[in-house]
């Protein structure tokens, strides 16, 4: 995957758990096939209040980028990298000739393999993504490095034209998927909870990820995919695989006992693709009570 040959399938995805050196090392310890690091950006939003909810199907975050600084980032990967350790930069900037310097410079550390982290909706005005912009901050890192890199998209409206706009500029695999845009109401106020709608990430968006892949594969889509979202176990592992995926990513999950949740992860995934942790989902035909169930509401 991306030029890297990874002991498991399972890669920990770019979030906050992954804007440390120390962490990244602990969790290639914990048996992670790879780690991909925080997002990375030389100009990272400043004064955003930058928080996580958490709810009882996922969590919703208002963070953004790295706010380490580039040349602090190419210290640490030159490190990782020293090490051969399998640790993939995200990275983003504001414009594609910014973020084509920014994969030419981390070529430079020895570092293998990049993400493109160009869908977080959690800057100022979220993000309405089109194939054009994907196309364009793709096709500018592909003419500055020879390194293998992913674009990460966001699953929903438009994601095949994006992935496939990826492909067309040289995208060498695609990530789906990044939060999805989600609001929780304060009970009390009534307001939104961290001002307004933010990313949301966990279980509750694994069955919309499966179904983008999926399309993806049917309709020919030409490069790897990586699964992102809800893995919790390694039956989420597998069903990745499954619909076409080449590897799954986990991020949320490992904010609950990250080492010993990543280990159980991957011992799943290397048994059986049914586990007793995760019951089979009940299919049932639906009823003359369902239909008028659904009539009335
Ligand atoms: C707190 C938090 C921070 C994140 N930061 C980043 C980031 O910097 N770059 C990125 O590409 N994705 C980021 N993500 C998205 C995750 O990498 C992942 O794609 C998404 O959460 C779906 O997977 P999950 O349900 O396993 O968490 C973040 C997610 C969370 C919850």
């Amino acid at each position: 995957m991306l030029g890297l040959e990874l002991a498991n399938p399972v890669v920990v995805g770019s979030g906050l758990l992954t804007d440390q050196e120390r962490n990244i090392r602990r969790l290639l310890h914990s048996g992670a096939g790879a780690v991909v690091t925080k997002t990375i950006h030389p100009n990272p939003p400043t004064g955003l209040d930058e928080r996580i909810v958490r709810l009882p199907t996922g969590m919703i975050n208002s963070t953004t980028y790295s706010k380490r600084s580039v040349d602090h980032w190419v210290g640490i990967l030159r490190d990782l990298a020293r090490d051969r350790l399998p640790v993939i930069a995200s990275l983003h900037a504001d414009s594609p000739a910014e973020l084509a310097a920014l994969a030419a410079q981390v070529e430079t550390t020895g570092c293998r393999a990049l993400e493109l982290g160009i869908s977080c909706l959690n800057e100022q005005d979220g993000l309405d993504d089109v194939p054009e912009r994907v196309h364009a901050y793709t096709a500018a890192t592909r003419a500055a490095t020879r390194l293998p890199f992913s674009v990460k998209l966001a699953s929903g409206e438009g994601v095949q034209d994006r992935a496939f706009a990826a492909a067309r500029a040289g995208a060498d695999a695609v990530t789906i998927s990044d939060t999805l845009p989600a609001a929780a109401v304060h009970a009390e106020t009534g307001d939104l909870r961290l001002g307004g709608v933010f990313g949301y990430s966990g279980p509750g968006i694994k069955p919309l990820v499966l179904a983008s892949l999926w399309k993806l594969r049917r309709a020919g889509f030409p490069l790897p995919l990586l699964g992102s979202g809800g893995v919790q176990s390694g039956r989420d592992v597998h069903d990745y695989l499954r619909v076409g995926a080449v590897a799954a990513q986990v991020y949320t999950a490992l904010h609950t006992d990250m080492s010993p949740t990543l280990v159980r992860i991957v011992a799943e995934t290397a048994g059986s693709p049914r586990t007793d942790h995760d019951p089979e989902p009940v299919t049932q035909p639906a009823t003359e009570a369902d239909r008028s169930r659904q009539v009335r509401s």
